[in-house]
């Protein structure tokens, strides 16, 4: 199982930063334990992460800097949302928001989307994911290391609750005919407003319209996305 986050872990234990890894985001992580969980943490306390326990958990993977996981969070208080990411310079950005903001229904972590979904959560536990933009890893020798692969789909799906949803949205248009596939193949059902004809976001999202940082970046260049949103059957 990859980790990430071992430096805060050691850092909130009392042990010293490394010289390589004295920075000012590490530090700052110290003051936001409230909002950035790292992966074990996670993993100790996942049915404790919220106020309110009894609200649905909306999950991103590769949150960046935690736009959407505030805009969520913000604009739909009847969900928890809890956004990962692997670098701490992200997570840190992304809690400093919610801590800023009092958000108490948004946290955090600085985890590993395989590991959350394959080691550390129970089955039916999301109500939701969402996965906007992921690395597409374009060369062939590099595929591999792609997060959507048929495995990874698999334990998502046994990790949402019936009815939950799954969002996906890429820029590139293999790695969306490829993650389509193998979707639909693992059980997931299209949510389309229409047949082939894709919602911008999940029925029961309210709010919105939601444009990711990066999906402004490729809007601003005129390069066009795909996105679609599979319900667990
Ligand atoms: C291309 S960026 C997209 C960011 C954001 N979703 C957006 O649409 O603006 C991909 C993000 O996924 C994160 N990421 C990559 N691999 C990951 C993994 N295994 N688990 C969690 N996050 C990951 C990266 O650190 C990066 O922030």
């Amino acid at each position: 199982m990859r980790k990430v986050g071992t430096i805060i872990d050691n850092l909130r234990k009392g042990e010293k930063a490394p010289d390589r890894h004295e920075n000012p985001y590490l530090k700052e992580a110290l003051s936001l334990s409230e909002y950035l969980l790292t992966q074990e943490e996670l993993k100790a306390n996942y049915l404790n992460l919220f106020k309110n326990k009894e609200k649905p958990i909306v999950l991103e993977i590769g949150c960046y800097m935690g736009k959407n996981v505030i805009e969520f969070a913000l604009q739909n208080p009847q969900f928890n949302i809890l956004g990962i990411d692997i670098t701490y310079k992200r997570v840190v950005k992304a809690a400093r928001k919610l801590k800023r903001l009092a958000v108490d229904n948004g946290k955090i972590a600085i985890c590993d989307g395989k590991a959350l979904i394959n080691d550390i959560l129970p089955e039916n536990a999301l109500h939701g994911v969402c996965v906007f933009f992921p690395d597409p890893w374009p060369k062939d020798r590099h595929e591999k290391n792609r997060l959507l692969k048929k495995e990874f789909i698999e334990g998502l799906y046994q990790k949402l609750a019936p009815n939950g949803f799954f969002w996906f949205k890429t820029d590139h248009e293999p790695y969306y005919l490829e993650t389509n596939k193998i979707v639909l193949d693992c059980g997931f059902k299209a949510d389309d407003v229409q047949e082939g004809e894709p919602l911008t976001q999940p029925r029961n999202f309210l709010g919105g319209p939601y444009e990711t940082a990066f999906q402004k970046l490729f809007t601003e260049k005129g390069v066009p996305f795909y996105q679609r949103v599979y319900l667990k059957k």
